[in-house]
């Protein structure tokens, strides 16, 4: 065989009698030096032609191989596979595709290959071309595939162990929250209950006590009258006066009666009217439609909650006018607190670092309400809301 005319040369005989056709055929150095192996098989398993680029893969020159069966570069076990599979399927269907096989190379490594071939012609005189495709890289391009996956297989575990440990604990902390909720509202209801009875002794006690001092000052003021001992009881009786005065506005500051005997619509109505005593601005109670009579502790909630966005707009809002107004929409009870001056944006109940409507935010949703901060074209608009249901005795 012309070694120079390996691959595209296809002896019209066998390897004996095709010298001349081979020297006949023009070399074609293309198919000589293509990226994969060209051979060239008769019907006995013989190489007939072979191109540079297998016989240099193997280390042989194409004249080394022409000639020689294929057994020469299989190891045993592809000797067995060529004349159990390849060349029956060659015969019978007339071509392979995609064969694995391995050949061996001058040195005795195995050349793993892809082996493709068509049968050109039938019986004795048939010829076999194949094309074989090395898969060393493949090989390789495998281990690779193999290797990121099991590192996204390891990624998605430690991804799932991390995520089952942050819901894990969320729970905790969700738990955590719930308790200190509960603990919260059951201090707020200790203090609720502490403050009516410090307000009831105030305004009961102390208070019943300095107005009968101040009797008793004034009864005694008429039997000295005129002497330097009535100038005294005089001077004591305002004493007892101012005393009053204070401990009343003390006892009203701590829970104010007006809500227990006239309801939260008659105790915003003075809170209204007090502020705008204290402040000068004008705070006006909007006239309540009919509320419900209110359980003690939602109606303070409110009631604080009202003291609260008015404490604000004096401080914060630069407002020239308030609005305090109560009632009921839908299945709610609802307080506003409505002014006219800079505005509050609603997310600033995420961002403040004051406590006051956090604190009446909770209060209301400890009791299944809510507070919403809603946006106004002028000035703030904060309401706080409480389901009638179980605000109303
Ligand atoms: N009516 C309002 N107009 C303009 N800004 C307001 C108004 N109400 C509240 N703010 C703004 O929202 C912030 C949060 O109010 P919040 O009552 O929670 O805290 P605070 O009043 O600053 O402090 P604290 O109430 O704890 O004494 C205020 O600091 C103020 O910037
Ligand atoms: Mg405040």
């Amino acid at each position: 065989m012309n070694p120079g005319a390996a691959a595209s040369p296809e002896p019209a005989g066998d390897a004996s009698s095709g010298a001349a056709a081979t020297a006949a055929a023009a070399p074609d150095l293309a198919l000589d030096d293509a990226p994969c192996g060209l051979f060239v098989l008769d019907d006995r398993g013989r190489v007939l032609a072979v191109n540079r680029t297998l016989a240099a893969a193997l280390d042989y020159a194409p004249h080394e191989l022409a000639g020689q069966a294929l057994d020469f570069v299989l190891p045993l076990a592809g000797r067995v596979f060529l004349q159990t599979h390849v060349l029956p399927l060659l015969r019978v269907e007339g071509r392979v595709d995609e064969l694995f096989l391995a050949l061996r190379t001058r040195a005795g490594a195995e050349l793993p290959c892809l082996l493709n071939g068509v049968r050109v012609g039938a019986g004795a005189a048939a010829r076999y071309r194949c094309a074989t495709f090395t898969i060393r890289r493949r090989g390789e391009y495998e281990q690779q595939l193999l290797w990121a996956r099991r590192q996204a297989e390891q990624s998605l575990r430690l991804t799932e162990e991390l995520l089952s440990l942050a819901r894990q604990r969320q729970a905790e902390l969700e738990g955590f929250a719930s308790r200190t909720r509960a603990l919260a509202q059951r201090v707020e209801e200790l203090r609720d209950a502490e403050q009516a009875n410090v307000a009831r002794s105030l305004h009961e006690g102390i208070a019943q006590e300095l107005a009968a001092l101040r009797w008793g000052i004034d009864a005694l003021r008429g039997a000295v009258s005129g002497t330097d001992d009535a100038r005294q009881l005089a001077s004591l009786a305002d004493l007892a006066q101012r005393s009053l005065a204070q401990v009343r506005s003390l006892s009203y500051e701590v829970r104010p009666p007006a809500l227990d005997h006239a309801g939260l619509g008659a105790a915003l109505a003075k809170l209204a009217q007090d502020v705008a005593e204290r402040s000068g601005l004008a705070v006006e109670a909007l006239p309540a439609g009919p509320l419900p009579k209110l359980a003690p502790r939602p109606a303070l909630v409110l009631y604080r909650f009202a003291q609260e966005a008015l404490g604000n707009a004096l401080d914060h809002s630069g407002a020239t006018a308030i609005t305090v107004e109560c009632g009921v929409r839908g299945d709610e009870v609802y307080v506003r607190v409505h002014d006219d001056g800079r505005g509050l944006a609603p997310e600033m109940l995420e961002r403040t670092s004051g406590l006051g409507l956090l604190g009446a935010s909770e209060r209301l949703r400890a009791l299944g309400g809510r507070l919403d901060i809603v946006p106004s074209p002028r000035g703030a608009d904060v309401v706080g809301w409480l389901p009638v249901a179980s605000a109303a005795t």
